[in-house]
């Protein structure tokens, strides 16, 4: 059965370098996964108030509904995880029993500075916790932006990135495969 994965990016930059990290996942993705890309251009901060879900809102937790699991891409801003992640994270936990994420295998992969995210990544992890999501631990996904893996228009070029990349995603694989026993 196709394993059906929603990426979501922390970065809403159109030359994002973690969205060149999923972009290198959707195309090189193992047999039987298919990686979807959500939009959060257009998602507003959560807010309690809002009588009715936003439209983005909504096609973000119609994806998640179909998601069997998920890649968070996750940029470090000032040492934690950039805001659209967390939104977007924010918006799928007030559903019902948390439903939409709680049990869902999760792969997280970053680009940014000398640490390559992973200070952000523990937070991200420490959020899981709290949500229930399954983050795999191995390989961890941790870019530098500035140091020549990229190309200007974020695209990854780096061949050690790319490789660590297709191992996640086999991992990715088999953890989504061993939690649905
Ligand atoms: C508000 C802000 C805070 C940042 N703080 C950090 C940081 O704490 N650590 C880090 O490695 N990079 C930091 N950066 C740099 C980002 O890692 C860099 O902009 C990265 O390329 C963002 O990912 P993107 O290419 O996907 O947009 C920060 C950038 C912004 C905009």
């Amino acid at each position: 059965m196709t394993i059906n994965v929603l990426a979501i990016c922390g970065s809403l930059r159109a030359k994002s370098t973690n969205r060149g990290l999923i972009r290198f996942a959707q195309a090189n993705a193992p047999d039987g996964m298919k990686i979807h890309l959500a939009d959060l251009l257009d998602m507003p901060f959560y807010n309690a108030d809002l009588a009715e879900k936003p439209v983005a809102v909504e096609q973000l937790l119609k994806q998640l509904a179909a998601a069997d699991a998920l890649l968070l891409g996750c940029p470090e801003y000032n040492y934690s995880l950039a805001p659209a992640l967390k939104n977007a994270l924010d918006w799928a936990s007030r559903e019902a029993d948390n439903h939409l994420l709680s049990g869902k295998p999760v792969a997280i992969m970053g680009a940014g500075g000398g640490m390559g995210t992973s200070r952000a990544q523990y937070h991200l992890r420490q959020v899981c916790v709290y949500l229930n999501l399954q983050p795999l631990n191995q390989p961890e996904v941790f870019a530098n932006a500035f140091s020549g893996s990229f190309d200007t228009d974020g695209n990854l070029t780096d061949e050690r990135i790319q490789a660590l990349i297709i191992k996640q995603l086999a991992a990715l694989q088999k953890w989504t495969q061993q939690l649905r026993k």
